[in-house]
C-alpha cells in the first residue's frame, strides 16, 4: 500500500510524484472560476423570499454549477492517478493539513453547492447553466430544510474562502520563505524549467573546483526539499 495525502490508497495505483499538465491546469481554473464566484455572490442582492430571478443570481447559480462540475472531474482524475505529497523533512502536522485542507476543498466545493441549489429552490428560484441547460428544484418552494441548507451553505462558504487564505498563504510562504520546490510543482513546466536550470547550474557551480562548492551545495540541497502546501 501507498500512502498518498495522508491516506492509504491501493498497490495498484502508485503515486506520482508530481502534478501533471491537466491536473495544474484544472487547478487554476477552479481557482479562476471561485474568484469569480466570490465576486458575483458579494455583488448579487441578497435572497429573501421576495427575490426575483436576475442576471447576478443567474451568474451565481451557473459558475456554482460550473465548479461542482470540474471539482467532480478533478476528483475522479485525482483519484485514479493519486499524487503524492513532496515534503520528505516537514514536520507530521504539516503533512497532515495539507492533506486534510486537500481533502476538505474537494468536500466543501463539490457539496456545499448543493445546500445553495437546496435554497434557490425553497426561494423559487429557477437553476440553470447559463440559460442554456435547466436544472430541476431539489427542494419544494419554502422547505424549512432548505432555508436551514441556505444559511449553511453561505457559512460554509465564507469558511472555505478562509481556507482559500490560509492555502494560498502557505503555497506563498514555502516558495519565499522556505525557498522549496511546494509551488512550482503546482506552476506550468516552463516556468519549472527556469527553476530547473538554476538548479544544473549550482550543480556546475559546486562541481567546480575552488568554486565554493560547499555553499551551493548547500543551496541546492535546501531547494531540492520539497513540502506541502496545508
Ligand atoms: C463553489 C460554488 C459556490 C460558492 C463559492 C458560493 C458562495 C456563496 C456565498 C459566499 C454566498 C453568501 C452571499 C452573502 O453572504 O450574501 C452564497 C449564497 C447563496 N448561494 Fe452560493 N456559492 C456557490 C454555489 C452555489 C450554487 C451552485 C447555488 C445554486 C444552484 C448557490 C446558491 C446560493 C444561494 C441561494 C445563496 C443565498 C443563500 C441564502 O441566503 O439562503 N450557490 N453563495
Ligand atoms: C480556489 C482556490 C483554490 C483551491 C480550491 C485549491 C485547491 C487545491 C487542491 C485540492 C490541491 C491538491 C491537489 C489536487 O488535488 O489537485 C491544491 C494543491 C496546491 N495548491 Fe491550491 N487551491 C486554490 C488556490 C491556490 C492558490 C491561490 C495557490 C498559490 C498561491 C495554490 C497553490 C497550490 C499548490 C502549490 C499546490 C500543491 C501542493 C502540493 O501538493 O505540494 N492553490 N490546491
Amino acid at each position: 500500500m501507498n500512502r498518498v495525502d495522508g491516506g492509504t490508497i491501493p498497490a495498484a495505483t502508485p503515486a506520482a510524484q508530481g502534478y501533471g499538465a491537466a491536473a495544474k491546469g484544472l487547478h487554476w481554473l477552479v481557482v479562476l472560476l471561485v474568484l469569480v464566484e466570490y465576486i458575483v455572490a458579494i455583488l448579487m442582492p441578497d435572497i429573501g423570499p421576495r427575490t426575483q430571478p436576475g442576471p447576478l443570481i443567474d451568474l451565481h447559480f451557473s459558475f456554482g454549477v460550473v465548479i461542482v462540475l470540474v471539482m467532480a472531474v478533478r476528483l475522479f482524475a485525482r483519484l485514479a492517478a493519486p499524487v503524492a505529497l513532496d515534503m520528505p523533512d516537514a514536520p507530521a502536522w504539516e503533512r497532515r493539513s495539507a492533506s486534510l485542507t486537500h481533502v476538505l476543498f474537494y468536500v466543501l466545493l463539490i457539496v456545499a453547492p448543493f445546500l445553495g441549489w437546496a435554497s434557490a429552490s425553497a426561494h423559487s428560484l429557477p437553476v440553470s447553466v447559463f440559460g442554456l441547460v435547466p436544472l430541476p428544484a431539489i427542494a419544494a418552494p419554502r422547505a424549512r430544510w432548505a432555508l436551514v441548507a441556505g444559511d449553511i451553505h453561505k457559512v460554509a462558504m465564507w469558511a472555505t474562502l478562509a481556507l482559500i487564505g490560509l492555502h494560498a498563504l502557505a503555497a506563498l510562504y514555502h516558495h519565499f520563505v522556505r525557498h522549496d520546490r511546494v509551488l512550482l510543482r503546482m506552476l506550468p513546466e516552463r516556468r519549472q524549467g527556469s527553476s530547473a536550470k538554476r538548479e544544473r547550474t549550482l550543480c556546475e557551480r559546486s562541481a567546480a573546483p575552488g568554486s565554493g562548492g560547499d555553499a551551493a551545495t548547500r543551496e541546492f540541497d535546501r531547494e531540492g526539499r520539497g513540502s506541502g502546501v496545508p
